[in-house]
């Protein structure tokens, strides 16, 4: 393990790294934020928190099995990351292509730390899951005989992404899913709040989850912070873009329920593979939040990248050229960056013609002209950005986290599907695949046992630690900027050090001068996950699929065919850290 960790063996063989108390690695967390007392209570078989592609799917079809599902969702059903996902959903609908080859390219793209068995259950299951979406009511892109047209994105060596809208995709499947819970409105079984930040999970004396605590902005009773209790808790809240400066994601992407199941003690995995997407468009210096993507299906169709003097440089650099895996392109970008010292390189789409793109990419071409920009003519400027977590809650192929009642879908999750980095247009299938799974195992328990435990009081805060922590929303600039610099597309050991002091300096303010509420929680959520992965970045010696080590620039197969686990021990509040190579079980936890 990394410098200044003491390991030891657990009786299973993993490594476990502990820190002392002044090393910048050691990390202590909070069992929850500070929030007033819930004022209201409500209750549903299920609670499922998120409205993506996982979240609505999973709420429906656990109302469709007979559940009461209460489905919460931070702002707006559709402000979510999958309204944004241009490309489209990848599966084998070609009757040329088979799932095996889709295992195939998933498994390069993982860079050796893929769970084979999880793959397998996206691929296998995938297609089908595709055809019921569209006899929901998603339209994708279909050809003059009605059947959907595939393209191919980086690492598919078929075309196997189906889309929607040209670059729409996300959008639809948003709209399709939204309009199927408009039609069940009615039904009492199924109830939707928006505007409800889940705050924390509730946890009974053996750690079981049953509940959460949520902060409504809403009229009548559900106003205000509350509790919501369920015999189960599906978190679909999508991923954490917003812990860096730039990122594709949108605002409401600032890991919440990932964060959240930190605190409560659910083990994360994988946390420091991070994908940067190499196509976002360059603003200028300072341009921070939310940036354009240009979708990887533009290379697709045959953008290639160049420099700044004209030179492509993606050729001869991987078999696949411009659309080799997302991880390739973006450190090749990062290289020519660093070699010519400049901030973006150039996305050369001219030779696709006006018609074709404003016909195939619509969105972008829109985005493009309201910034000035022709793709038909001119040169567009990307440089890589945040993109997508790859790591996150730890599943089993049920979505079953390692605490009893809690379960994870989607961006949230870390299923094992995506390994080291995730394949271009496997999340929205991921999302779909595991939340029907989730529906599956949830209703069978239902009928079988899963009991509504109570929620245990708020256990007394560690030693030397104050029972709630909340960092001011004003300093969500401060993480943002530590992180970029330390912990983004390129790493070394100093460079987390210092993003790891920075953020301690921040975890250590004075809770007193922040305010609770939503934007001081997601702040306080976005510096917890920042401390996560910037210590297993800091450990993982190695440079692999999204972890980019300047100073360990090799992958290495002997010390680092290993997934790193994090949890928080209840004890004391650390954050501690397990090595667990690839042929080992993974731990269990609960009821998974
Ligand atoms: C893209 O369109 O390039 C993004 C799709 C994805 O993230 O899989």
């Amino acid at each position: 393990m990394g410098s200044g960790c003491a390991p030891r063996r657990s009786p299973r063989g993993s490594t476990i790294g502990r820190t002392t108390v002044s090393d910048p690695l050691q990390v202590r967390l909070p069992r929850r934020l500070t929030a007033p007392e819930p004022g209201w209570v409500t209750e549903a078989d299920v609670i499922v928190v998120g409205s993506g592609i996982a979240g609505l799917t999973c709420a429906l079809a656990l109302r469709e099995k007979g559940a009461s599902v209460l489905l919460v969702t931070k702002t707006l059903l559709h402000a979510g990351s999958t309204e944004w996902a241009q490309g489209g959903i990848a599966a084998a609908l070609d009757p040329e292509d088979s799932p095996r080859e889709h295992l195939d390219d998933t498994l390069v793209a993982g860079v050796g730390l893929c769970d084979e068995d999880a793959v397998e259950t996206l691929v296998t299951e995938g297609p089908q899951r595709v055809r019921e979406l569209v006899a929901l009511g998603a339209r994708f892109d279909t050809d003059a005989a009605g059947e959907i047209t595939l393209t191919r994105e980086g690492g598919h060596h078929r075309d196997r992404i189906a889309h929607a809208g040209g670059d729409a995709t996300g959008q639809e499947i948003s709209r399709a899913l939204i309009a199927q819970l408009r039609r069940v409105a009615e039904d009492p079984g199924i109830e939707v709040i928006e505007q409800a930040l889940v705050v924390d999970l509730l946890t009974s004396e053996d750690g079981s989850v049953c509940g959460v605590t949520l902060h409504v902005i809403g009229e009548g009773e559900i106003d205000g912070v509350g509790s919501a209790r369920a015999r189960a808790v599906v978190l679909a809240t999508g991923g954490l873009g917003q812990i860096y400066s730039s990122t594709t994601n949108p605002p409401v992407a600032t890991g919440d329920g990932m964060a959240a199941a930190l605190r409560a003690g659910a083990v994360l995995a994988d946390v420091e593979f991070v994908q940067f997407h190499p196509t976002v468009l360059y603003l200028g210096e300072g341009s921070t939040g939310q940036q354009p993507l240009i979708s990887e299906a533009v290379r697709g169709e045959g953008a290639f990248l160049v420099d700044g003097d004209g030179q492509r440089f993606m050729q001869g650099r991987h078999p696949l050229g411009d659309l080799a895996p997302r991880d390739v392109v973006a450190r090749a970008i990062l290289e020519r960056m660093a070699a010519t010292g400049t901030d973006h390189v150039w996305l050369d789409a001219r030779h696709l013609g006006a018609d074709f793109l404003q016909r195939r990419f619509p969105s972008i071409v829109a985005r493009c002209r309201e910034l000035g920009l022709d793709p038909s003519t001119q040169l567009l400027p990307v440089a890589p950005a945040q993109h997508y977590a790859s790591g996150g809650v730890r599943t089993d192929l049920d979505g079953r986290t390692s605490l009893p009642g809690l379960y994870a879908c989607g961006e949230v999750s870390c299923t094992g599907v995506h390994g080291a980095n995730r394949l271009a247009s496997n999340s929205l299938l991921e999302g779909l695949v595991f939340a029907h799974r989730i529906a599956d195992d949830i209703a069978d328990r239902l009928q079988t046992g899963l009991p509504q435990c109570d929620p245990a009081p708020w256990p007394d805060p560690p030693r030397g630690m104050v029972d709630a922590d909340i960092l001011d929303s004003g300093h969500r600039l401060d993480v943002q900027r530590a992180m970029t610099a330390g912990s983004g597309p390129v790493r070394s050991a100093s460079s987390t050090l210092k993003t790891l002091r920075r953020l301690r300096e921040l975890a250590d303010l004075e809770p007193v001068e922040a305010e609770p509420g939503p934007r001081t929680w997601e702040t306080t959520n976005l510096l917890h996950l920042g401390q996560a992965l910037s210590v297993a970045a800091h450990l993982r010696e190695e440079t692999r699929g999204g972890h980019v080590r300047s100073d360990y620039p090799e992958r290495d197969d002997e010390g680092w065919s290993a997934h790193l686990l994090l949890l928080r021990d209840p004890e004391d509040g650390e954050l501690v850290t397990i090595q667990l190579d690839v042929d080992l079980a993974w731990p269990e936890g609960g009821e998974a």
